[in-house]
């Protein structure tokens, strides 16, 4: 037997049993004479005390024990001497008395140090030895709190009538607004199979098929731009029911998370609940974000009225052009440097703004910026309708609606960080609803879904397909937390003339319709049930659960920013014969 208990669980309770374990030497003290190992597996650590009185043969194989050999230790368990005791310890209580010590296997010298984060080493390093990245505290804590999450939610739809069912990776394009991942068939020269950007289509085949209630912890695949909350592959609790309205679903998702909190991460507080929900009209507007962080204020402000009659003539042309004067009010921030907002301005120009007009408010009046260009009038005007007070900065964007809005969000999320806004411990769960429905694209000149292609339209906006396709409104919805999107989902379109009209928006032609989607016309003529569902990112939520700042630290084995398995180096070279047999040849 390799071990009767694991390290961590060991408590003054145990006092006086022998016991053997096994586990990582974490680290390695030696006091007069005596050896003190802390003794590691994944449920914590334990010291381990080695006595001088051990048989030599022991203490010659304790003698050459370095950090991260692998030991198996048999011994009593003892009380710690009054003042030995480490209450920074869970184990803290007790000591391991050693009888007898075996070596396992011994370790070369780590490229970094497991028992501490101070040297916490590059992330390719990190990645490279990933294997030894995941035995630090941090990165095991992060892996059990996964397990937790994914167990929950199993859990919690079990419990009301959802099934669980695998669907394929090997599949076709199931488009989701980024590249596909492609996989070449041997017996087929020339075709291809596509792994999924999601099982949107399948999981609404399952509803055609009479499941009802589906769900899934589904791998999804996309080639596109990576980031800090973006993988090529990720992982989504994808879920679908069948006869439901928009409402049903976010009242299963709100009430899965809303218990969930205190189950996997007690010390974080809910924001409020039930969860606020908006329109993606009103978030805009107020937040300048379809995923608005609420943990803190700071909320744009329209101030075209102040400023109708302007003579400062950038505010006199917007207004002109049909744009809008906007602002935020940044507290404490009077005294930021002229160097700091030149800076400023440069970050408020990566969002589309031409400049970054601003003024101080002090106890002298309005200060700095535009302030000259401003008339007393205004200035109270603009601290009635804004609440301005000594100390703060005001800061303006003038321009069309979208470019002030994305200008200001950025903003508002730069003094977030800047001034540390948000509590940490804080998950502000919330709805974004009414999304539009179409979404133009400028620079392909072309109409695309703003979701994905079977989200269901407002039933009443139908007839404003031809007419009007920026006015429709869509059965879509996100779920947001803390500036993330961390879960997006629809009402499906079940009837073949609506996906029908939808595949023709967005300009594809009938043939192309036929072979792309032909499968999902057919199965809405067989009795298609009305059905929605949506998918939490389960990267993204517990990277927020663990206070991660990206998504790799919570994902065992993720690729690096540039889209590298660094550990076994892929994508790699494939032997000429497997290329043969694929038939590819290289260009
Ligand atoms: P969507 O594409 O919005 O919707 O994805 C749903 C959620 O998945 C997460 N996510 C990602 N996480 C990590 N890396 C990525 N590259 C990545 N892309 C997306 C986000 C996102 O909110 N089939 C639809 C869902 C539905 O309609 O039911 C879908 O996939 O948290």
């Amino acid at each position: 037997m390799y071990r009767t208990h694991t390290c961590g669980e060991l408590r003054a309770s145990h006092a006086g049993q022998t016991i053997t374990l096994s586990g990582w030497v974490h680290r390695r003290r030696d006091h007069g004479g005596v050896a003190f190992f802390d003794l590691r597996d994944r449920s914590g650590l334990v010291q381990i005390t080695i006595n001088p009185d051990l048989s030599k043969e022991s203490l010659d194989l304790v003698a050459n024990v370095r950090m991260e050999w692998v030991l198996q230790i048999e011994g009593i368990v003892q009380l710690r001497p009054d003042g030995m005791q480490n209450p920074k310890m869970e184990t803290g209580e007790v000591e391991i008395i050693a009888r007898e010590v075996k070596v396992l296997n011994p370790a070369k010298t780590l490229p970094f140090m497991v028992s501490t984060d101070t040297d916490l080493a590059d992330e390719n390093t990190r990645l490279k030895y990933r294997y030894l990245d995941l035995r630090r505290e941090r990165l095991t804590k992060n892996m059990v709190l996964r397990h937790k999450v994914i167990k929950f939610m199993r859990d919690y739809l079990d419990e009301r009538g959802f099934i669980e069912i695998e669907t394929p990776i090997m599949f076709k394009a199931t488009p989701e607004g980024a590249r596909d991942y492609l996989v070449p068939s041997r017996v087929y020269p020339g075709q291809f199979y596509a792994l999924p950007q999601s099982p949107q289509q399948l999981k609404q085949l399952l509803m055609v098929a009479g499941m009802d209630k589906y769900f899934q912890i589904a791998r999804c695949f996309r080639d596109e731009d990576l980031r800090g909350d973006r993988q090529p592959e990720f992982t989504q609790l994808d879920l679908e029911m069948s006869f439901v309205h928009r409402d049903d679903v976010l009242a299963l998702v709100e009430g899965l998370f809303t218990e969930m909190l205190p189950a996997v991460a007690p010390h974080k507080k809910l924001f409020s609940s039930p969860w606020p929900k908006f329109s993606y009209h009103e978030v805009l507007e107020r937040f300048g974000s379809d995923k608005p962080d609420l943990r803190f204020g700071m909320e744009l402000m329209d101030v075209s009225d102040v400023f109708a009659k302007s003579e400062f003539k950038v505010f006199q042309s917007t207004l002109d052009a049909g744009g809008v004067i906007k602002c935020l009010v940044a507290p404490k921030s009077a005294d930021m440097s002229r160097k700091e907002l030149d800076g400023l301005t440069e970050v408020a120009k990566t969002f589309g703004a031409k400049g970054m007009p601003y003024m101080a408010v002090t106890a002298e009046g309005m200060k700095g910026g535009i302030a000259k260009f401003v008339t007393e009038e205004e200035f109270a005007a603009l601290k009635s309708k804004t609440g301005a007070g000594v100390g703060d900065l005001i800061i303006f964007a003038t321009d069309a609606r979208a470019v002030v809005n994305k200008t200001l969000g950025g903003l508002r999320l730069w003094f977030r960080d800047k001034l540390d806004l948000a509590d940490k411990n804080m998950m502000a769960f919330a709805w974004v609803v009414d999304f539009p429905f179409f979404a133009y694209n400028e620079e392909n000149k072309a109409w695309e879904s703003e979701h994905h292609p079977f989200t269901m339209p407002k039933m009443e906006d139908l007839d404003k397909f031809d007419t009007d396709p920026g006015a429709v409104a869509s059965d879509a919805y996100d779920m947001v937390c803390n500036g993330y999107e961390t879960a997006s989902g629809s009402i499906r379109i079940h009837r073949r003339d609506i996906q029908m009209k939808m595949f023709q928006m967005l300009g594809l032609t009938d043939e192309e319709i036929q072979a792309k989607f032909g499968h999902m016309l057919e199965a809405f003529e067989y009795g298609a049930p009305p059905h929605g569902g949506m998918a939490p990112g389960i990267d993204r939520l517990v990277m927020l659960l663990a206070d991660e700042p990206n998504i790799r630290e919570v994902i065992a084995f993720p690729k690096n920013q540039a889209g590298r398995d660094v550990m076994a180096d892929a994508p790699s070279e494939v032997e000429p014969k497997q290329l043969k047999e694929l038939h590819i040849k290289f260009n």
